[in-house]
């Protein structure tokens, strides 16, 4: 029903929307950029660009797993239906040959194409605003260097009513301006560092942060916690989740860089983040983030959806608890104990530790769930080439089984935490054989 009724009231807004559209395009084309004087040498800034690129993970998004760097094509699920990704090698007709550095710069900083096409936000650009025009130039430079390729861009796949274009204008009027990133003079420069590549390129919120039902942000620097559509991105700066004020900044930027740290290893997106960016990034950045993000307030733990919080207050009796505890145990004895220990310790930057663990512990189930399902490997990166990995039980374990060995471990070893149901785990079981 509220599904209907936001269809509904989307329909009546497209003829707002058109309206806006116009208005909007009067007001908030900001073809006046700022051009910034030729300072560094072309390829310096080639190579710059080429960092930076890195840095905002373009790569994984716009390359298909094994095709053309660039050339997109990669499918993007989301709760909107999919997206495919498109070509930005510097072919003139498959590509963005024919784009100027200004193009580019109205597509990073303003979520336009050419001709003022407006662009679906599963663009980042709302992140990517903070970008300066310095570091567009450069990562024009840069894409304009590489190889072109001429695979052709495919329409998204979308449902009404979003596949229209237009109402794009109402969304942007409603959740997006431009706006370059403003140094805070009252902080240090590496926080300030930190913060525009966390914010911007890093686009860090775009997955950590909480999205109201049109996929609107709360904001640059909300780290809420966030759902994809099968991963739960947690939230960096809750006492119940990942409380990043807490870590040692040593422990987030082993993370950042080789993908595991003597307690935890990272999975699904973020191993793609850490492999596709942070583990490019130089110490003094990946300090600076880590100075930003460890400095961040500590908010007050928010309900989740309804089904999370149904699962939270689940209460067993104490038999059934009993029963729970023994099935589960010998479950994890046959199956998990050899990687992770008999006290749920795991081995410091190979198997991650089950005890206290904030990832398994969470209230959003489908992380762990996902992860007995599928099995997983953390990123291969420069400090970490041949990482371990954790085998599939798809097709070992039932459903029944999968829920009593995870509740088992949510209360074992002094962890505490709701009990896992059969239901749960099936809700996953499909995407896993995926
Ligand atoms: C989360 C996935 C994702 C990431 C990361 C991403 N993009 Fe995209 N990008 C998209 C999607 C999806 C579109 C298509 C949007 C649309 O059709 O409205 C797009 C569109 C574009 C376009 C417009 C192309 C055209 O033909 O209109 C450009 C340019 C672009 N991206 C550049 C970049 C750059 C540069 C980066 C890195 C800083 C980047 N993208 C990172 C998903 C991504
Ligand atoms: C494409 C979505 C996405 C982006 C972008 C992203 N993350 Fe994540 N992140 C996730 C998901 C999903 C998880 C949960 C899986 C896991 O624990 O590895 C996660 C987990 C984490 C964790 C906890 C890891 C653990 O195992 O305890 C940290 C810390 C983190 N992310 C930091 C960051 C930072 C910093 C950035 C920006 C540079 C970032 N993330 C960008 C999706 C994302
Ligand atoms: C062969 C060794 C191995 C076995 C057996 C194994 N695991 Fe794992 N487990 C790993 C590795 C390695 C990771 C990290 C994977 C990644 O980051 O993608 C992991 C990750 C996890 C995580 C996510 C932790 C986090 O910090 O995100 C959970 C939960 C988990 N395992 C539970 C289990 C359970 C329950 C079993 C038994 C049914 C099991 N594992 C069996 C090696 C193993």
């Amino acid at each position: 029903m509220k599904r209907i009724l936001l269809s509904v009231l989307l329909l009546l807004l497209t003829g707002i929307a058109a309206v806006a559209a116009f208005g909007y395009y009067l007001v908030d084309d900001t073809r006046a950029v700022p051009v910034i004087a030729n300072d560094i040498s072309a390829s310096d800034k080639v190579s710059k660009g080429a960092y930076l690129v890195k840095a905002g993970n373009c790569l994984g998004c716009h390359t298909v797993p094994g095709g053309a760097p660039f050339a997109g094509g990669r499918v993007l699920k989301t709760d909107f239906g999919q997206f495919f990704t498109p070509n930005i090698t510097p072919d003139v007709k498959a590509g963005i040959g024919s784009w100027t550095a200004d193009d580019f710069w109205q597509a990073l900083h303003n979520g336009k194409s050419t001709n003022g096409r407006m662009l679906y936000p599963s663009f980042p650009y709302t992140n990517y605003t903070q970008v300066s025009r310095a570091d567009s130039d450069a990562m024009y430079a840069y894409l304009m260097s590489l190889p072109k390729s001429e695979q052709q861009n495919q329409e998204h796949d979308l449902r009404f009513p979003y596949n229209n274009r237009a109402l794009l204008a109402f969304w942007r009027a409603a959740y997006f301006r431009p706006a370059t990133y403003q140094t805070d003079q009252s902080k240090s420069a590496e926080w300030n560092r930190g913060a525009y590549l966390v914010n911007g390129l890093g686009h860090c919120s775009a997955c950590h942060g909480g999205r109201n039902g049109l996929g609107a942000n709360a904001g640059v620097s909300d780290f809420s916690g966030g759902h994809l559509t099968d991963w739960y991105a947690p939230a960096l700066t809750n006492s119940q989740e990942i409380h990043l004020a807490q870590w040692q900044p040593q422990q987030l930027s082993a993370l950042l860089k080789t993908g595991v740290n003597e307690h935890t290893a990272v999975s699904g997106p973020m191993a793609e983040v850490v492999a596709g960016s942070t583990q490019y990034l130089n110490d003094a950045d990946i300090a600076a983030m880590v100075n930003y993000l460890r400095a961040i307030p500590t908010v007050t733990p928010v309900e989740k959806d309804m089904f999370d919080k149904a699962l939270a207050t689940q209460t067993v009796s104490a038999d059934t608890m009993e029963q729970i505890m023994k099935q589960g145990g010998a479950l994890y004895k046959t199956h998990c104990m050899d990687c992770h220990g008999a006290g749920g310790e795991g081995v410091a930057s190979i198997y991650p530790a089950l005890k206290n663990n904030p990832a398994l512990l969470a209230p959003a189930l489908s992380n762990p769930v996902r992860m007995v399902l599928a099995g997983g490997f953390p990123p291969v990166t420069g400090g970490n080439p041949r990482p371990y990995g954790m085998p599939p039980f798809v097709h070992t374990l039932s459903d029944a089984e999968v829920a009593l060995v995870l509740s088992y471990v949510r209360n074992a070893w002094g962890n505490q935490a709701s009990v896992v149901n059969s239901a749960e785990v099936n809700r996953y079981r499909t995407a896993a054989v995926d």
